[in-house]
């Protein structure tokens, strides 16, 4: 497409939804590329070849808003199946339920306790330290929820998640710890919650079926800039850039860090490896941090009896050949994220969007509610004046 009205860089959640809406609604040529060999970013999934069982490529992903516009939005290329996340945690030989909740809390105590009992058992136990005087990722899981639960379920797992003894972590990379004191062990709050009936990588090549839409893979956004302006019939072609703001800038104002997963697929050879999707390994001497088994995450469909796969995920620090997952955020980080974002701000035929163009943990619903409002407030006034 060589006369593109628009180019949007990444073919993720929120670059697709802004093709999908640009296209459909205002009838511009979008041309969407990514640098992967597939669309749909980090949402995307495949059948793994010896069972049919759909696997998450990035890590499980399950979908979940309580934002009725998106949810609308999102049917219209989807339908959900009723899948409710929940998830366990193995901890010194025994498995709990999570979030941590009145079941948690009974179990580990071997005891009955009242949600009133429990509440109170909590607040004594967290008393131990001042919350607003906690001057470490430690200091502070124990103001919130005291030291027993920190200890048991927190501290190892989270050293694993990030590398680093929690006493050395920043206090201000947890707000908040939620204890439930109640059994209700569902995973998420949110109103609408399930999985796409027929996968993700379906839903998302329904975003992008659009006669006006062409998606070009394999394709490094830096490698063809230079095309992109050259072509352009009028002035510079708007883009949309949802990849990395550090590397579009050159690292001009430095590297933002992140945190990034690496994961150990297995076929194994029975029906069910561990009874539930997800289970974490909250213990130090477990190298993973949890273990993904997919077929839970269909029981409604037709999957092979006697096999199942399994993904082992590890976390660590990412380099600069790393795909990027979670922002590390340190102080440094927003110093160099406001940097960036002035550079942005200049940039009057680029948008900004995504979790990389933005530097920001976004959930799918995220995504896509903030491309709707890049679209309603950015490029449809700028396309229809
Ligand atoms: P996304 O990363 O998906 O897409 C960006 C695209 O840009 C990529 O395809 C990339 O290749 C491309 N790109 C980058 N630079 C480029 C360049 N120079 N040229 C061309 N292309 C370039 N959410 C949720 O709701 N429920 C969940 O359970 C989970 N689970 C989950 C697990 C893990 C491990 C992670 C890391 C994330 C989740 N998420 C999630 C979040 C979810 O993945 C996220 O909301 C979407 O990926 C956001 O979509 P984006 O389009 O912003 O980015």
């Amino acid at each position: 497409m060589t006369n593109a009205d628009l180019v949007v860089v990444g073919s993720g959640f929120f670059g697709l939804t802004i093709a999908e809406r640009c296209a459909s609604e205002l009838g511009l040529r979008v041309l969407v590329i990514d640098r992967r060999h597939h669309i749909g970013g980090n949402a995307y999934s495949e059948a793994n070849r010896e069972t049919g069982i759909e696997v998450h490529r990035y890590g499980a992903h399950l979908f979940h808003t309580s934002n009725p516009a998106i949810w609308e939005y999102v049917n219209r290329f989807t339908s959900f199946t009723n899948y409710v996340h929940k998830v366990y945690t193995n901890r010194g030989g025994e498995v709990f339920p999570l979030p941590i909740n009145l079941g948690t809390i009974n179990q580990f105590f071997r005891s009955a306790y009242s949600p009133g009992e429990a509440r109170a058992l909590i607040a004594e136990q967290a008393s131990e330290l001042d919350t607003g005087a906690a001057g470490n990722l430690e200091e502070k899981a124990v103001s919130l929820i005291g030291r027993p639960l920190y200890e048991a379920f927190i501290r190892d797992y989270t050293a694993k998640q990030w590398q680093t003894d929690p006493r050395e972590l920043p206090a201000e990379i947890i707000s908040r710890l939620p204890v439930r004191y109640t059994y209700d062990n569902r995973y998420f709050n949110d109103t609408y919650e399930g999985l796409p009936v027929d996968g993700y990588t379906a839903w998302i090549e329904r975003m992008a079926d659009h006669p006006n839409i062409e998606v070009r893979l394999d394709t490094d956004f830096f490698d063809l800039e230079q095309e992109i302006n050259k072509t352009a019939t009028v002035g510079q072609v708007p883009v949309v850039y949802t990849g990395p703001i550090d590397r579009y800038f050159d690292y001009a104002e430095g590297e933002l860090s992140w945190r990034t997963l690496d994961f150990e697929e297995e076929v194994l050879p029975m029906r069910d490896f561990q009874g539930t999707p997800v289970m974490n390994y909250a213990d130090l001497d477990v190298p993973y941090t949890r273990i993904h088994e997919f077929r839970h995450f269909h029981p409604e469909r037709e999957y092979p009896a006697d096999k199942t796969v399994i993904l082992r995920e590890f976390s660590r620090f990412a380099t600069r050949e790393d795909e990027p997952y979670y922002p590390v955020n340190t102080p440094q980080d927003r110093e160099g994220l406001l940097a960036y974002r002035q550079l942005g701000d200049a940039e009057r035929d680029v948008y900004f969007g995504g979790r990389l163009g933005t530097y920001q943990y976004l959930d799918m619903h995220m995504a896509i509610g903030s491309a709707l409002s890049m679209y309603e407030n950015k490029l449809k006034p700028r396309f229809t004046r």
